[in-house]
């Protein structure tokens, strides 16, 4: 019988595991779950059988293809596959899937906190500032970026984004100014957010630079990756603008360096959380589930992203 493995570092919550097992079993398929392992070696092993498997940001690398033979379908239930090895499951046959959109609110709402965190100096008492009438930047306007313009109109800013990919018309029809240059984006607005993949071309862009352009009391966050950051160009804007601040939801490298020589300008959370709320579980896991049923039972291919 065919195995759908739920193989994920950081767990999914309880419902949306419940939902999994019960959509696999109904289709008359075996589930398993290895979740919370803290070493390759589980992941290694569990996959040994496994005909399905659903990850979370779980590096699914030429080692892991090669450990599972009967592997036919991964579905990173999230949006960004930079996890998945996508030349290697192409060579081998290996169908890999997205779930685009479904954990998109969860990574919303946490940018919006993180920015009213900061803006109130991290809740340290002293006065702080508004977001209502400040300027929101959102570089890359896909499912995240959208719902973010959403929140934040919400709260009274001015939103503009910059996505060479998207229609400005697009970005133009939900109330926020589509900008021709990335530029733009950091030389007008007090906030910039970022929501773009790791890509060749887009790791180490957002440099000295870009950031050296904002106004005053500038402050970027990053719930995109962090690889998209140049850490040694975000030292330096940290050191030359007393003024800027960076909040992140991945933390850099050199995090606990930063934070004690930049203490209350920057803030980074334990671990990824912006995806981590019950609905976007629940949402992602369960999309997941139905894709790799849907591509089993009838070789649906539609969200595959190594085709
Ligand atoms: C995503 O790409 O969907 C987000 O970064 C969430 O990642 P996570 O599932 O590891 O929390």
């Amino acid at each position: 019988m065919a195995k759908i493995l739920v193989a994920t570092e950081k767990p999914f919550a309880p419902a949306a595991i419940e939902g999994i097992k019960k959509l696999t079993e109904e289709a008359g398929y075996e589930f398993a779950l290895l979740e919370k392992y803290t070493d390759k070696s589980e992941l290694l092993d569990a996959v040994k059988d496994a005909t399905a498997l659903i990850v979370r940001s779980d590096k699914i690398t030429l080692e892991v293809v090669n450990a599972a033979p009967e592997l036919k379908i991964v579905v990173r239930a999230g949006a960004g596959f930079d996890n998945v090895d996508l030349e290697t499951t192409k060579e081998r046959g290996i169908v890999v899937m997205n779930t685009p959109g479904q954990n998109a609110n969860a990574v919303a709402e946490l940018v919006l906190g993180m920015m009213v965190y900061g803006a109130r100096n991290q809740f340290n008492g002293k006065p702080g500032t508004e977001l209502k009438g400040k300027r929101l930047g959102i570089q890359a306007y896909g499912n995240v970026g959208k719902n973010v313009a959403r929140i934040a109109k919400g709260f009274g800013m001015e939103v503009c984004a910059f996505d060479p990919f998207v229609d400005a018309k697009d970005i133009e029809a939900d109330g926020v100014k589509a900008v021709e240059k990335v530029e733009d984006l950091y030389s007008n607005c007090e906030y910039v957010s970022l929501h773009i993949p790791a890509l060749p071309a887009t790791i180490n862009s957002i440099n000295y630079t870009l950031t050296s352009l904002m106004p005053k009391g500038g402050t970027l966050i990053n719930t995109a990756r962090k690889e998209v950051i140049h850490e040694e160009d975000l030292e330096k804007i940290l050191r030359n603008r007393p003024d800027f601040s960076y909040i992140s939801d991945i933390a850099p490298d050199n995090a606990e360096e930063l934070k004690k020589e930049f203490e209350g300008r920057v803030f980074f959370t334990p671990k990824k959380m912006g995806a981590q709320t019950g609905e976007a579980n629940v949402n992602a896991g369960l999309a997941a589930a139905k894709q790799i049923i849907g591509y089993l039972k009838d070789g649906d291919e539609t969200f595959r992203v190594n085709k």
